[in-house]
């Protein structure tokens, strides 16, 4: 870790370790176009400014380094606050957007785009090292190393925030067990952030991503959706959109149900390897694509994860079932042979392996979408440290009124009012005799 020279904006730049400062004045430029699309964050951020309400608060942020994320610390400075930041995934760093961390907001920031896994620790270590009294967490690979190999250092920390299903399923994990130590707000259960960010959000750019990654024709293609929530909803819906013939693999009913209902076709991933020539999973699972799956695959079979991590589809079964060596045909792209006497050789190829396809192969969510996400990341600070005193050991929804205020929020910077329920319509609606 370094507090390097190099151009910069701020005095004295923080700690850091990221991959060139000299691309500060570029990252800048993506984190001023992605601000022209976050107006909502632009709203809190004038007020934070005005109010500080995060004034002297340490937060240790771990995200996906983006020109989105970027505006939240921003705005989260701009609340008073001292922040640093390293990478959620080691492949969706922006290095540019880094630097421009460093050297024009002062946060302390470490990520480098490919980070090998004992770097990604380190850098784990080093936002733990800035003492937090907010973790701001995506997947909750912080949250677990501090109460793994810090639980001391857990006592400074009033409270957290989540970003994903996955990270809050480990969370609900943590506490279940009695050992979570502070309060954390679930923003992956915000009502704003499942629509746009898991389904609208998830839906295109993880589209974006394979397209990008392949330059495949979706159109009559059949695409195989593993899992049908927030964000298999999203990809199914997009996938039909650009005229595949989608396919989704479900195990809870209600969901498969749904799907049935939305009209895709439903049936086993067993069954679903034989049609399928692009897959994606998007469950929060493990070995959702394994070993008796890649056997029965078509020649030229795509394989993209949009998961949070890289569990969904078994790539050390694939990596042994090949029986070449593996090569990269194209950026982010993995060719896997493998061959039986039956079917001869097929190619198999894994997307960005295995890991987050739209934040590797693409740009991750778009900036309106990250908005929302990252609107209700901000308020949730400022309540977590208004409310923390309140609040259980436990894994929080976040309160209502942040989501409605965040919703309401986006409206008026599009332009859209809606109707105001009158008096006599919500004592109607709060009676239960109907008059
Ligand atoms: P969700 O819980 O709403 O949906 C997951 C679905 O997968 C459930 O319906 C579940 O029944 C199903 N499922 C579980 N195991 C399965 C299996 N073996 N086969 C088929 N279906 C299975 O979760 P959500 O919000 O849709 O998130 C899914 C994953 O995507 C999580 O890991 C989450 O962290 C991640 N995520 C990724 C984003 C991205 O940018 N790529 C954004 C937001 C979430």
């Amino acid at each position: 870790m370094t507090a390097g020279p190099a151009a910069t904006a701020v005095p004295d730049p923080p700690l850091h370790d990221v991959a060139d400062l000299g691309l500060a004045a570029q990252g800048g430029h993506h984190v001023e176009w992605a601000s022209l699309r976050m107006p909502v964050l632009a709203a809190v951020r004038a007020r934070f400014s005005a109010e500080r309400p995060l004034a002297g608060v340490r937060v240790g942020a771990c995200l996906h380094v983006t020109a989105e994320t970027a505006n939240l610390l921003r705005t989260l400075t701009a609340g008073g606050a001292d922040v640093a930041v390293c990478a959620s995934n080691p492949l969706s760093t922006n290095d540019d957007v880094a630097a421009a961390l460093v050297a024009v907001d002062g946060v302390a920031t470490f990520a480098r785009r490919g980070e090998a896994p004992a770097v990604y620790e380190s850098h784990l270590d080093a936002v733990l090292d800035h003492r937090p009294a907010l973790t701001i967490d995506d997947g909750c690979d912080l949250v677990a190393r501090l109460h793994l190999e810090r639980p001391q250092q857990a006592a400074e920390v009033l409270g957290g925030t989540e970003d994903t299903t996955t990270g809050a399923l480990r969370l609900r994990a943590i506490a279940a067990s009695g050992s979570l130590r502070y309060p954390v707000v679930a923003v992956s259960g915000a009502e704003t952030r499942r629509l746009a960010d898991n389904r609208y959000g998830t839906g295109q750019s993880t589209m974006d991503g394979i397209m990008r990654a392949t330059n495949v024709l979706i159109a009559g293609t059949t695409v195989v959706v593993a899992g049908y929530g927030n964000c298999g909803r999203g990809i199914a819906e997009r996938a039909r959109g650009l005229g595949a013939i989608v396919i989704v693999t479900e195990t809870d009913p209600l969901r498969a149900l749904e799907a049935v209902l939305d009209g895709y076709r439903v049936m086993p991933m067993s069954e679903a390897v034989r049609e399928g020539r692009v897959f994606v999973t998007a469950t929060g699972n493990r070995d959702v694509i394994r070993r008796e799956h890649f056997v029965e695959m078509r020649d030229g079979a795509i394989l993209a994860n949009a998961g949070n991590f890289d569990a969904e589809i078994d790539v050390g079964a694939l990596a042994e079932l090949a029986t070449t060596s593996t090569r990269q045909v194209r950026p982010m792209v993995d060719e896997f042979v493998i061959t039986d006497e039956q079917a001869g050789a097929r190619r198999l190829l894994l997307l960005a392996e295995g890991r987050l396809v739209n934040l590797a192969a693409a740009e991750g969510h778009p900036p309106e979408v990250m908005d929302l996400s990252f609107a209700v990341q901000a308020l949730a600070c400022e309540w977590l440290v208004r409310h923390h005193a309140e609040l259980e050991p436990l894994l929080h929804d976040v309160p209502e009124e942040i989501d409605t205020a965040v919703a309401a929020m986006k409206l008026a910077t599009i332009g859209v009012a809606v109707d105001e329920l009158s008096a006599a319509q919500q004592a109607y609606l709060a009676s239960w005799t109907g008059s």
